[in-house]
C-alpha cells in the first residue's frame, strides 16, 4: 500500500477525457492505496490573485469528484487552504530552495511569458508549494501528466535536500504515477486527438453539460466530405467519432456505422445524432448527481470538514517532526 496524492487545479471541470482517463483509475486506486485528493486553491492565486469565483470553482471540483465516485470516507478529499500546515512546510522548504533552480523551471518561464505584468514570488515558488503538498503526507506516488514531470523532479530535489541538510532519512522520494495501459484516450470533437479543456470551445464534453449543449457540440464535430475511395485512410475527425462511439455507444452501434462507412452509405449526421444520445445517456446520471450535490450544502460542508480533519492530522504529524528535525523545540 503506497501513499498516493493527486492535486487538482481548482478550475478544472471534469470532461469525458478526465473521466475515462484519470478518474476511473482514481476510483479503483482509492481502495488499493492510501489516497489523498486535494483541490489546489492556494496555487490558483499565483495567476489569479483576486479571484471572484474562488469558492464557486472549488465547490464545483469538490462536487464533481464526489459525483464521479470518489468516496470521502475511503480517500482523503480535501481543500488545500483548509490545511495551514501546508503553508508552514512551504515556508520551511523555501529556505532551502534556490533562486536559480526556480527561475530555470519551464513552467515559470512560460508563465512570465504569458503574464509579464504579474511575475510574483508565488509564481516563482510554485514548485516549492507543490513539493510541500506532496511530501507533507510523505506521498510516494503522484498521478500527473507530462507537463508536471519537472515539478515532481523538483519535489524530489527538495525532499532529498532536506534529508541531506538535516542528516535524516525522513522524506521519501515522490514519483510520477502513470496509469500506463489503463488509460482510455478520449479524442476531441474538433479533429484533434485529445479531449482537453484548453483545446478550444467545443472540443470537450463536460460531465455537467446539458443535453442541448452536448447535442450542439457533437453535431458541430469535425468530419469530412465523405468516406472517399474504398481503402482510403479515415480522416482524424471521423476516426475520433468512431473512437468515441466505441467507448460510449458500445460495439454493436460502432460496427453498424463502421459498416456503413465502409460501404460508403454513411451519413455523418445520423451517426452524430446516435453518438450524442449515447453520450447523454451516459452523462445524465452524473449530471443529475452533480446538481443534487451542488444543492446539498450540509453534506458538502460535512465532506470538507472530514477531509480537512484527516489531512490536518497527517500534515500536522509531519510538520511537528520537521520542526523537531530542524531544531525548533517546545519550551
Ligand atoms: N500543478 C498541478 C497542476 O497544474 C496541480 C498541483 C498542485 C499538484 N499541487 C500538486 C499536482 C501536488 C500533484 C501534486 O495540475
Amino acid at each position: 500500500m503506497e501513499t498516493v496524492l493527486s492535486g487538482i487545479r481548482s478550475t478544472g471541470n471534469l470532461h469525458l477525457g478526465n473521466y475515462f482517463g484519470a478518474m476511473r483509475n482514481f476510483l479503483k486506486m482509492q481502495h488499493e492505496h492510501h489516497c489523498f485528493f486535494f483541490i489546489a486553491d492556494y496555487h490558483s492565486l499565483t495567476t489569479h490573485p483576486t479571484p471572484e469565483d474562488l469558492h464557486r470553482n472549488v465547490k464545483q471540483v469538490l462536487v464533481e469528484y464526489l459525483a464521479a465516485g470518489i468516496d470521502p470516507e475511503v480517500a482523503t478529499l480535501y481543500i488545500q487552504s483548509d490545511v495551514p500546515q501546508v503553508a508552514e512546510l512551504y515556508l520551511l522548504l523555501n529556505m532551502n530552495a534556490y533562486m536559480g533552480e526556480l527561475e530555470r523551471c519551464t513552467s515559470f518561464k512560460e508563465k512570465i511569458r504569458k503574464h509579464p505584468d504579474n511575475i510574483n514570488a508565488g509564481l516563482l515558488t510554485y514548485p516549492v508549494l507543490m513539493a510541500a503538498d506532496i511530501i507533507i503526507h510523505r506521498a510516494t506516488k503522484v498521478p500527473v501528466g507530462k507537463d508536471q514531470e519537472q515539478h515532481l523532479e523538483m519535489a524530489r530535489t527538495f525532499a532529498n535536500r532536506f534529508n541531506r541538510l538535516y542528516k535524516v532519512d525522513y522524506f521519501p522520494e515522490p514519483y510520477a504515477y502513470h496509469f500506463e495501459g489503463e488509460l482510455v484516450k478520449m479524442p476531441g470533437l474538433d479533429g484533434s486527438t485529445k479531449m482537453g479543456k484548453s483545446e478550444g470551445a467545443g472540443n470537450a464534453i463536460f460531465l455537467a453539460d446539458e443535453p442541448s449543449v452536448i447535442r450542439k457540440k457533437v453535431m458541430r464535430a469535425v468530419t469530412d466530405s465523405g468516406p472517399g475511395e474504398p481503402g482510403a485512410p479515415m480522416s482524424q475527425g471521423v476516426e475520433n467519432l468512431f473512437n468515441l462511439m466505441k467507448v460510449l455507444s458500445g460495439g454493436d452501434t460502432h460496427t453498424y456505422f463502421l459498416d456503413q462507412y465502409k460501404n460508403g452509405s454513411i451519413r455523418y449526421g445520423d451517426m452524430k445524432k446516435q453518438l450524442a444520445e449515447d453520450i447523454i445517456a451516459f452523462t445524465t446520471p452524473l449530471r443529475e448527481r452533480i446538481l443534487e450535490l451542488s444543492a446539498d450544502e450540509a453534506y458538502l460542508s460535512k465532506v470538507a470538514k472530514m477531509g480537512a480533519e484527516k489531512a490536518r492530522e497527517s500534515a500536522g504529524k509531519t510538520v511537528k517532526e520537521v520542526r523537531n528535525i530542524i531544531g525548533f523545540k517546545p519550551f
